[in-house]
């Protein structure tokens, strides 16, 4: 099972060295990802299915088709260069685009929403605590100012605000990247699914199965780590793979710089 399909690259991987008879099972919260993939995997034919839905919620759709065990699960977090790059969906701060900032665009709130929605220390909490950033209750009381004033309607108008609100540009990091990563978590409930998926899913592993997860935040990390940990301490059920994390080679982050920060954890069901 791959629980975020993205554009597909682990899964075709997988299917590919499960040939000739290997099933992959994906999921995504993305529509058009979904829609994408499953066009350019099709050739793949019976031995690929997906669905438009979280991988938190894989183990109910997985037990309505009859499948009840699975031999292993990737789940690969964060969003994916597509996303990034979609001049529509708000995920960077490059392009001015309206704030939406929802994997799943068929529903919920976009951050245009939750901006108008939470109060100022909520805001400020969301920024401290998902986007660690030490600046977050300047930053909150300046968005909320403009948002009541009716000008904060697109990406470019939120990374002015943080800049202003911050200072200048300091070292690699441009300060907008903290504060629109707090909003996308918040947005989708990223943590909240991930703990989901982490309780819900080790269960549908067959014996010798693995859940590999891979993160690109602390708060995420710290998470897997953790739930994985307590896993484990039934020892003849569970067996922690990685003891740290592995990480990306310099190669890898030479050829792939959104692989940088990187985190694989794996867990196996004895
Ligand atoms: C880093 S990308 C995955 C890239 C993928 N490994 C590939 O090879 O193309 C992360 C994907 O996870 C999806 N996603 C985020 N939260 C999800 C969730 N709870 N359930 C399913 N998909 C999710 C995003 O929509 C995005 O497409």
């Amino acid at each position: 099972m791959d629980g975020s399909l993205g554009a597909g690259g682990y899964a075709e991987a997988i299917l590919e060295v499960s040939s000739p008879d290997g099933r992959l099972l994906g999921f995504d919260l993305d529509e058009e990802s979904i829609s994408r993939t499953q066009a350019r995997l099709q050739t793949y034919g019976e031995r690929f299915r997906c669905w438009h839905a979280g991988y938190h919620q894989a183990v109910g759709i997985l037990g309505s088709v009859g499948v009840d065990r699975v031999d292993g699960i990737v789940i690969d977090l964060g969003l994916s260069s597509d996303q990034l790059e979609d001049t529509n969906r708000g995920f960077s701060f490059r392009y001015s685009s309206p704030l939406d900032m929802r994997f799943d665009r068929t529903q919920g709130k976009s951050a245009e929403d939750l901006l108008i929605d939470l109060s100022e220390t909520e805001l400020e909490r969301i920024i401290f605590e998902f986007g660690e950033e030490p600046k977050a209750r300047k930053i909150a009381q300046r968005l909320k100012e403009a948002v009541k004033r009716g000008i904060l309607t697109n990406t470019h108008e939120l990374s002015n605000i943080v800049l202003k609100s911050v200072g200048r540009k300091r070292g690699k990091i441009h300060p907008a990247t903290r504060v629109f990563q707090a909003l996308r978590i918040a947005v989708n409930d990223e943590l909240s699914n991930l703990r989901r998926g982490l309780e819900e899913l080790p269960g549908l592993l067959n014996e010798h199965g693995r859940l590999c997860i891979v993160s690109y935040h602390s708060l995420e990390d710290r998470l897997v780590k953790t739930i994985f940990k307590d896993l484990a301490r039934q020892v003849e059920k569970w067996k922690v793979v990685t003891r740290r994390p592995l990480r990306p080679s310099l190669e890898e982050t030479r050829t792939n710089p959104r692989s940088r920060s990187a985190k694989m954890r794996v867990i196996e069901a004895l």
